[in-house]
């Protein structure tokens, strides 16, 4: 019989740099009741460059779409209850497209894209004393290759098509959760060309669109896309951290470690950017976040796995890694894209050291799951002195957190307790919420008191502190080593 009973559901497109998703939760309860994933494709094209094809991108979404809903109509849920999507999107990633012909311009150039070191350095020439922080107080963000104006301002000094087609006012501008939603609520045929607060290069949140646009194609025509928040600001929601001083870590591609703070944007004294948490509708508050980027996290067991070829899959890769339980001694520091928060340096390249003849595939694994967990630490030190007030555990989430290994590891290295819940796609979820909540879909709630518990599963430090400490250090030196490589 058909689970009639489950009352209003909502979906939610999650695309994220190594993949897309669609899923669909229960507004009642937030149980995932179907999902399903595909894997992105990212191009290499010259030494530092990531791209990726909007075109597939676009195609991987209709793809999860229409087969999450099989998936729905084989467990008799009736698609007819999803009553509103969100879309949360990988950031910064650039998107330029033809509004005439629906056509992207030139491939994305993705988030961890180094294609524009040259420019930030022009730039920074400009600024006195070569100050990358200048802009810290107007955007919240340092001068870094990272960001979507800078990889807009390539695109139009080097792509003569996009050059011609901004002349002739044919060209749109957006990152991926705009090339989307414009695609899916119409594209060349009438889409809507908006963005939503967190995605923006800038702190000025008079940009903010309210976003209620009607899906015109694909299984779910007609259901209203509600919601958009930046992916990192959606998990924060999707664990709930509502309230100032608040936060979560979210292990994806990249590894993002966002507080809440409340309706007053703090700025960083230790190399944090200054983002927006979310806005929750047109007349809502604005909620900040103090954030660190680490830019690779699970980038280095797929480089394990694509370029070096040492497993087929990621899973094998923490296999490995869980064979030897030990570096050995080996630190792995894969500054691929430079290195992000606290140090926002682009020179910095991926190192491999500490190597010996005993040295194997097994420690190398460890090493780069340890990287992960040295470089959360890095950015929870940096937060917890900005805050004031040091985190007694933290909230996690993300596809690596269903790898015990790497979380126990984390919580020895942190030395304080390590708390994931037990549904781990809070990115997606968080993107839901929204959509759930918007005016005029309101079948979810966003009081705190009215929010289901979050179940979780706790991992506590087991090696002692000075050990810690001594690991800590030496991966501190290695960081050291790697920086200036590229100048
Ligand atoms: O800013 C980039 C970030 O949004 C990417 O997230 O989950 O693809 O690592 P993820």
């Amino acid at each position: 019989s058909e689970r009639t009973a489950l009352g209003p559901l909502v979906g939610a497109i999650d695309q994220g740099t190594s993949s897309s998703r669609f899923l669909v939760f229960n507004a009642k309860t937030a149980e995932l009741l179907s999902h399903h994933q595909v894997e992105i494709q990212q191009k290499f094209p010259r030494e530092g460059w990531v791209e990726q094809d909007p075109k597939e991108i676009l195609n991987s979404v209709y793809e999860c779409v229409e087969r999450t809903c099989e998936k729905m109509k084989q467990l008799n849920i009736n698609i007819a209850n999803i009553r509103a999507i969100g879309v949360t999107n990988q950031r910064e990633t650039t998107v330029v497209w033809d509004k005439t012909t629906g056509e992207p311009l030139y491939n994305a150039i993705v988030w961890l894209d180094l294609r524009t070191q040259s420019t930030v350095e022009r730039l920074l020439k400009r600024i006195p004393g070569k100050n990358k922080t200048f802009s810290k107080f107007k955007t919240g963000l340092p001068l870094s290759t990272y960001f979507s104006a800078v990889k807009l301002r390539w695109l139009l000094d080097n792509v003569e098509e996009i050059r011609k087609a901004v002349e002739e006012k044919r060209a749109m501008f957006g990152t991926i959760d705009s090339w989307l939603i414009w695609s899916l609520t119409g594209g060349k045929n009438g889409g809507i060309h908006c963005t939503d607060v967190t995605n923006f290069f800038s702190n000025d949140v008079n940009v903010f669109l309210f976003l209620f646009a009607k899906q015109k194609s694909g299984a779910l025509t007609g259901v209203p896309i509600s919601g958009c928040l930046g992916d990192q600001s959606a998990a924060l929601v999707g664990q709930m951290c509502f309230r100032d001083g608040q936060a979560k870590n979210t292990y994806g591609t990249g590894c993002f470690l966002l507080c809440n703070t409340g309706q007053k944007s703090v700025f960083s004294e230790h190399g944090l950017i200054t983002t927006i948490a979310y806005k929750m509708g047109r007349d809502k508050p604005v909620f900040y976040a103090l954030e660190g980027s680490v830019a690779i996290a699970g980038a280095v067991v797929r480089w394990l796995r694509d370029n070096l070829g040492i497993a087929r899959t990621s899973q094998e890769v923490e296999k490995l890694a869980a064979d030897v339980g030990t570096s050995y001694g080996c630190y792995f520091v894969p500054a691929f894209s430079g290195l992000y928060a606290p140090y926002w340096e682009p020179s910095a390249r991926g190192i491999i050291c500490g190597l010996t003849q005993f040295t194997n595939k097994k420690h190398i694994a460890f090493a780069a799951l340890e990287a992960v967990c040295f470089q959360t630490r890095e950015i929870l030190d940096a937060m917890n002195k900005d805050c004031g007030i040091p985190l007694s555990q933290l909230q996690v989430d993300g596809g690596m957190t269903n790898n015990k290994i790497l979380m126990q590891l984390q919580s020895d290295i942190l030395c304080i307790p390590v708390v994931k819940p037990s549904m781990p796609e809070t990115t997606a979820l968080g993107a839901a919420m929204a959509a759930g909540a918007a005016e005029g879909v309101g079948v979810w709630s966003l009081n705190p008191g009215d929010l289901t518990a979050v179940t979780c599963e706790r991992f506590e430090p087991q090696i002692n502190p000075e050990e810690s400490e001594y690991r800590y250090a030496r991966w501190k030196k290695a960081v050291m080593k790697s920086m200036g490589w590229e100048t």
